[in-house]
């Protein structure tokens, strides 16, 4: 019995191996996780992009959310958030971003730098 998964280890320029190319498609949400960590992936107009899974407004699970082209709206409060570049929508009086990830496509893999 396996008691403590190994911890995955990033290649020389610091990205971590997530799912195949593939998985990852525009207007879904593809949730992974890397050492404890939650992402989430899509993919909208050729580009990859990685997140926090968690709602920078009260932690919730924004793999529960809502996806629209590059928009993801939050189940908890609705607030919305731009993938792209992990500005808010709404409230547009709020300042809370998204945390954002590097990511890229390498060889059929997604790759994630944390
Ligand atoms: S927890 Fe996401 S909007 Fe409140």
């Amino acid at each position: 019995m396996q008691l403590f998964k190994s911890k995955a280890t990033p290649d020389a320029e610091g990205y971590f191996e997530t799912v195949a190319a593939a998985v990852v498609q525009p207007g879904e949400l593809t949730a992974v996780t890397i050492n404890g960590r939650k992402l989430l992936l899509t993919r909208y107009e050729g580009h990859v992009y990685a997140f926090s899974a968690q709602c920078p407004h009260a932690a919730a699970n924004l793999g529960d959310g809502w996806l629209s082209r590059f928009k993801i709206t939050c189940p908890d409060h609705e607030y919305c958030f731009d993938v792209r570049n992990g500005r808010i929508l709404w409230p547009a009086d709020e300042n809370y971003r998204l945390k954002l990830f590097v990511a890229k496509e390498d060889n059929g893999v997604i790759k994630v730098k944390l």
